[in-house]
């Protein structure tokens, strides 16, 4: 059985579609097999998308990294239309579907890559996660200082951590690397990370 951040996904295809449901819009989108949580929104990225900060103007360049088949990046993307979103992930069925779901969106501003595409020279405004905690500490955290270090002075990142998948160690963590971190809320089982440069 593989696991949703293998980058080639072994498992049959079987596609569906599930809906994104928030206040301000409402999209279908395609999952599959193999991608996580193919069978409806994750309930942390929809609290993220709920609770996390509302756009700030000026905004240019938004990442979502661990994008999957895209609710965040598709999100992002419609709230901040002056912006280029970035879904970043290494899972290559997951990046088409959420190709796929820009196009049926008619979201002209989506771009999706591999980790490895990144254009070095893009200073990044907000970096919003739902990050995959189950590739383990070292990576986790690999992966943290990568796109962290990737944000401008006035820049900004926004995670959401199943509290029992050790929320509060990356919290800890991330304050002795010289990161500020804000805890923006805590419900039901998830916590919402604001981080800055320290
Ligand atoms: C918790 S899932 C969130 C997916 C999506 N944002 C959602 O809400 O459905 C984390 C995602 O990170 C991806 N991932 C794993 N390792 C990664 C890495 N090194 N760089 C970028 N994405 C990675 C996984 O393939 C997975 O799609």
């Amino acid at each position: 059985m593989g696991q949703y951040f293998d980058s080639e996904p072994s498992v049959t295809s079987a596609r569906r579609v599930v809906e994104l449901v928030l206040p301000d819009l409402h999209l279908e989108l395609t999952t599959d097999r193999g991608v996580f949580s193919a069978d409806q929104v994750d309930s942390g990225s929809k609290l993220l998308l709920l609770d996390g900060p509302t756009p700030t103007p000026g905004d240019r360049t938004l990442v979502d990294v661990g994008c999957g088949y895209g609710p965040i990046t598709m999100a992002l993307a419609k709230r901040n239309p002056d912006a280029t979103v970035y879904g970043v992930d290494v899972n290559e069925r997951a990046r088409a579907l959420c190709v796929e779901n820009a196009e049926a969106a008619g979201l002209s501003n989506v771009r999706v890559i591999s980790p490895d595409e990144w254009p070095d020279e893009v200073v990044i405004d907000r970096v919003w996660s739902n990050p995959p905690i189950r590739v383990g500490k070292a990576a986790l955290h690999e992966l943290s200082l990568t796109w962290l270090g990737r944000l401008g002075p006035d820049g900004s990142a926004h995670f959401v951590v199943q509290k029992h998948l050790g929320a509060d160690s990356l919290h800890a963590w991330l304050e002795r690397e010289g990161f500020s971190v804000n805890r923006r809320g805590s419900r039901k089982a998830f916590r919402l990370l604001d981080i800055t440069p320290g």
